[in-house]
């Protein structure tokens, strides 16, 4: 009997020791996948190494002898919620799930332009590799159909919704530019493909604005992937504005943000989200441990940004496609999961977790905590208390 007890003592005791990385669970959540860091993994005790430096492993992955580092940190691998900041569970809410509603068997393929399309309640998506055809996934039973797209559109890479349109970035063929897609029978239309004559690199990413005018990001993905017809870049990687009713295409900016990737607005529309992935480009692509994987805060002031700001770095992969939550939170793709930071104060609250998958772009359905992630080897559904803009407002991309 004594030794029983004795037992599970040293029991309990071992156990807490071994989590010792961890702090407990705010009581509401113990039923959740979740763990949280103690105090960031500010100090990491002994010798350690990150164990692929080329982009893909995160913070979970480093090599460490301290056996219960290791525990801790293969626990925390195996969550769907990751808190580096307690408020990171208000965020999520008690009732958080992640869910993978559609996978990918034998194929590692880059998913890419999530859209969501109100009158279908359909997940539209492309995977970059193809020319002709996308996904629609609808959002309630999880079936696919695919839209064939007529002219054709080349390696679609980023798209918006905006008040009953759809707007599709391509990023290969001899011809890139914006295009309107009609999702019932696939016919596409040219919105912009050209700077005065010169061919724009690879737009990437798209948004709209309160006066239906967008704003695209123009990297030479196109060119670093060696898409089909995509010769050497004719212009500087940019950010542009282009004004539906007059034409005109202004760039707003090309060298803070070196290789431009995703954009967002704030809810009020004065700041505009940029994200540099630099530690992803060349050509041949080539991954670089000290390229900055930035993204920048604008000031939005008509066509014009001024003030950039740094708010977020990931320490894994790049930061790609992300969206402004209502409560101006950002949800953010990187390799291994989607991360959430807040850009007011440029701190990391928390990581939703996709480990062995890298998580190209972000896209809700307005309103609702309903929040999609698109991956190489699975689209999600992660289920959260923060709900995205409503519709009226949803002028990111
Ligand atoms: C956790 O799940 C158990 C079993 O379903 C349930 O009894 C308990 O109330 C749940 N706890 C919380 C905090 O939701
Ligand atoms: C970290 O890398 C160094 C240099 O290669 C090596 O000597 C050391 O054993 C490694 N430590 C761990 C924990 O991987
Ligand atoms: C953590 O996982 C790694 C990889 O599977 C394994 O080598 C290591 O032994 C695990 N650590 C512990 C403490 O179980
Ligand atoms: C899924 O929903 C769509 C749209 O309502 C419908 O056309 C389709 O038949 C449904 N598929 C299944 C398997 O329920
Ligand atoms: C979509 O089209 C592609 C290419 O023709 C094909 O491989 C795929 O199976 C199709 N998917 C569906 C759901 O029809
Ligand atoms: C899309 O195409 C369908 C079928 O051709 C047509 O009925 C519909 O009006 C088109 N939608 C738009 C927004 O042009
Ligand atoms: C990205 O970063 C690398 C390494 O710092 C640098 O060589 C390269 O010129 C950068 N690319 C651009 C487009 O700025
Ligand atoms: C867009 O063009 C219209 C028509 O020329 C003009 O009135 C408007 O000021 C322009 N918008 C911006 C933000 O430049
Ligand atoms: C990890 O991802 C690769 C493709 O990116 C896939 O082939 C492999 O099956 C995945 N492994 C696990 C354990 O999910």
């Amino acid at each position: 009997m004594a030794s029983f007890e004795a037992l599970a003592l040293f029991s309990a005791y071992f156990t807490a020791a071994q989590s010792s990385f961890l702090s407990p669970l705010p009581s509401a959540y113990s039923n959740i996948s979740a763990v949280q860091i103690e105090n960031n993994l500010a100090v990491i005790p002994g010798d350690w190494n990150v164990s692929d430096l080329s982009g893909y492993a995160p913070f979970y992955d480093i090599t460490t002898t301290n056996t219960k580092l290791s525990a801790a940190l293969n626990e925390t691998k195996a969550v769907d919620f990751i808190a580096f900041d307690i408020s990171f569970f208000d965020i999520i809410g008690s009732s958080a799930r992640l869910e993978k509603i559609l996978g990918f068997p034998g194929v590692s393929h880059v998913h890419e332009a999530p859209v969501y399309v109100p009158e279908m309640n359909e997940l539209l998506f492309a995977d970059t590799s193809v020319i002709g055809w996308l996904y629609a996934l609808n959002a309630e039973n999880y079936t696919v159909r695919n839209i064939t797209t007529s002219p054709p559109l080349y390696n679609v890479n980023g798209g918006t919704y905006h008040r009953g349109k759809v707007y599709l970035c391509t990023n290969g063929s001899p011809v890139r530019g914006v295009y309107n897609l009609n999702w019932t029978d696939g016919t596409t239309t040219p919105v912009v493909n050209n700077y005065r004559g010169r061919k724009l690199n690879s737009p990437n990413d798209i948004v709209a604005d309160e006066n239906d005018n967008v704003w695209f990001t123009d990297p030479a993905y196109g060119w670093y992937t060696s898409w089909p017809g995509v010769e050497q870049p004719e212009l500087p990687n940019a950010v542009y504005f282009f004004n539906t009713s007059s034409g005109a295409l202004v760039p707003v900016t090309n060298d803070v943000v070196r290789v431009p990737n995703g954009l967002a607005f704030s809810g009020d529309r004065r700041t505009l989200y940029i994200s540099d992935t630099n530690s992803t480009s060349g050509k041949p692509l080539t991954k670089f441990p000290s390229g900055v994987r930035n993204i920048y805060a604008f000031s939005v002031a008509g066509s014009i940004l001024s003030n950039p700001r740094l708010v977020y770095q990931s320490e894994v992969g790049w930061p790609d496609g992300f969206r402004v939550t209502s409560g101006g939170y950002i949800i953010v793709g990187a390799a291994s999961g989607a991360d959430v930071l807040d850009p007011r104060t440029g701190v990391l609250l928390g990581k939703i977790n996709a480990p062995n998958d890298t998580i190209f772009n972000i896209e809700p359905i307005p309103g609702t905590g309903t929040w999609f992630m698109t991956g190489t080897n699975y689209i999600y559904k992660a289920t959260l208390q923060e709900k995205s803009l409503p519709a009226s407002e949803v002028l990111d991309g």
